[in-house]
């Protein structure tokens, strides 16, 4: 694997244009010297992210999310820094090898197990000993291109037939290791047989698990999953996110299913921007990569009650990362893949294409087992659509609600809006410009002009001898070192050598908030500077007026109280 030198890495940068890469992303118009498009790292309507092709760099006014082209790609599409590097290198025609992303190097022997568990159960279902299993397939019309495509496979009868292959190619640790085998006193056995095997997947597509089916016999659990391994953790992935990606980009439009058999079944009939939950409760890293995928988000899940119960602790999660998804029911408790073999894909395209808004989804939920002539049912109706109300950051959204909700209880509307909470939004905002002290505003500005001003980092060099808010500190002492390792700053480069490390990066969004200026002038950063001084003068008074309170010698004491004046003096 080559090291990447910070040179190799501006190299890189420098072979293509910011604004080109992002414009692929998000839609960006000029303006000015720069380009502005809507941020797709916060929830937002505003074009409040600028790029700039002078500093190659992205900043987005309102969240403070902001770096070089890398950072972005990363974030948006959830890769490693090496393999956004890997990404824009390979855009800019320089050729890398990185070998082995850490992760998949650490792990590699995992990876390499589930390879050959994969080409083993995928060998096996064409054998004769997989014709039940096909049989089963067929009647549920799964072809054999989708049987390809998925990778389906199965688990013998046998009770080792895949733990014979692999205890001879690996460490038996790695292989117990992997969840799919186990060790008791006989030695060593499959942990899934006679199951029809279902691959999943990482988020780049590689296969780290399994869901096993019965299909021949009775047993408790209708599917076994691999159990969470180094390489399996379940609530961080979701079922054809590798596949469905770039198609629902395209389409800006998510459709998130709770089987995984629903989405091979929508895919096989050509709806391939689904993805699956896999029937358990969606976890904030899900909801976050869900919300990354498209903008228009539709929760499909199934027709029954369990499905409504699950649609709503999704929208639930998803609202609390300002999502507003819609919400497509199936009628007779059918699931999607019930739903498209029984009315085909065009009948189900017709659901899509008239989602429900969450709301109504919620007004029907919350309404069932309700008797609305009923006083205390009613009131609880009511009560509990103003909280979902509260939850919403829709402003349409609400007032369509309201009007509804009026409608249909016939309640005043101003009693529903005596209920409503005031938009939270405008309040936060006041807070936290208020809580900044005119010290941390000080550091705060002087740091924002460090990034692009040599000048700047020398004054700091010779005038600041301590900044009193520690992220702060470790910050400016980190630009001072880039620049005298480096000679010159760029912001652009900066971003990139402080890569990896999260407290560094993060103080440099804070640092970007609210800030929009590209110019100084020296009298403000002399300003910055005394602000910054007066603090530490106001420490060390106190620090001696302690002091002097313990002594009692009075001509130690009179020594003191001139330090203290000449302090005050600014001496
Ligand atoms: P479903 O029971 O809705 O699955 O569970 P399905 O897609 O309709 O499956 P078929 O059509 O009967 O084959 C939804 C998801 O919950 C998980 C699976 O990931 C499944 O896709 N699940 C379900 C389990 O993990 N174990 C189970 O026993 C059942
Ligand atoms: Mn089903």
């Amino acid at each position: 694997m080559q090291a990447l030198t910070q040179e190799k890495i501006n190299e890189i940068r420098n072979s293509v244009n910011i604004v080109d890469v992002i414009s692929s992303y998000v839609s960006l118009t000029p303006k000015g010297k720069n380009y502005f498009g809507v941020c797709p790292f916060h929830d937002d309507n505003n074009p409040s992210m600028s790029v700039s092709k002078d500093k190659q760099i992205y900043k987005c006014f309102s969240c403070g999310a902001t770096g070089t082209v890398f950072k972005f790609i990363m974030d948006y599409e959830n890769i490693s820094f090496n393999e956004a590097v890997k990404k824009i290198a390979d855009l800019g025609g320089i050729k890398i090898d990185l070998g082995y992303t850490p992760k998949v190097k650490e792990n590699k022997e995992q990876y390499d197990i589930y390879d050959l568990s994969l080409k083993f159960y995928m060998n096996n279902i064409n054998t004769p000993n997989g014709k039940e299993a096909k049989k089963y397939l067929k009647e549920r019309d799964i072809n054999e291109d989708i049987i390809k495509e998925f990778q389906i496979g199965l688990a013998l009868n046998g009770k080792n037939a895949l733990a014979n292959i692999l205890i001879k190619k690996y460490k038996p640790e790695e292989v117990l290791k992997s969840g799919l085998i186990g060790r008791n006193e006989y030695g060593y056995f499959d942990l899934f047989y006679d199951r029809i095997m279902f691959p999943l997947y990482d988020l780049k597509g590689k296969v780290i698990a399994y869901s096993g089916r019965i299909y021949n016999r009775k047993d408790n659990s209708k599917y076994f999953n691999t159990r969470e391994t180094e390489i399996f953790k379940k609530g961080e992935l979701l079922y054809n996110y590798h596949r469905a990606k770039d198609i629902a980009r395209v389409k800006n439009q998510i459709i998130v299913m709770e089987g995984f058999m629903d989405v091979i079944r929508a895919h096989s009939v050509g709806i391939k921007n689904c993805i699956a939950t896999m029937g358990t409760a969606v976890t904030k890293d899900q909801a976050n990569l869900i919300k990354r995928m498209a903008k228009e988000i539709i929760l499909c899940f199934d027709g029954d009650e369990a499905g409504a119960k699950a649609t709503k602790a999704c929208a639930e999660e998803l609202n609390k990362i300002g999502v507003i998804p819609k919400v497509v029911r199936l009628e007779e408790n059918m699931d999607p893949d019930e739903y498209i073999k029984k009315f085909g894909k065009e009948a189900f395209e017709r659901k899509l294409e008239n989602p429900i808004s969450i709301m109504d989804f919620e007004l029907s939920y919350l309404k069932t087992g309700k008797d609305l002539n009923n006083t205390a049912d009613k009131a609880k109706y009511i009560n509990q659509i103003i909280e979902e109300i509260n939850k919403i950051d829709d402003e349409i959204l609400k007032e369509v609600t309201i009007k509804k909700i009026v409608d249909e209880t016939k309640i005043s509307e101003q009693v529903i809006r005596n209920h409503l909470k005031e938009k939270p939004k405008t309040i936060k905002k006041e807070k936290e410009t208020i809580k900044l002290t005119k010290y941390e505003k000080a550091e705060k500005n002087l740091i924002y002009y460090m990034l692009k001003s040599k000048t700047v980092i020398k004054m700091y060099d010779k005038k600041v001898t301590y900044m009193p808010t520690k992220e702060y500190r470790l910050l400016a002492r980190e630009i001072s070192a880039f620049f005298h390792q480096y000679g010159d700053i760029n912001e652009a480069s900066f971003i990139d050598h402080i890569e990896g490390d999260a407290e560094l990066t993060n103080t440099i969004k804070k640092i970007n908030q609210n800030m929009t200026s590209e110019s100084y002038t020296i009298e403000e950063i002399e300003d910055y500077i005394s602000v910054i001084k007066e603090y530490n003068i106001n420490i060390a008074i106190e620090r001696m007026q302690n002091k002097m309170h313990e002594i009692t010698d009075p001509i130690k004491k009179a020594e003191i109280a001139q330090k203290i004046i000449n302090l005050k003096k600014g001496v």
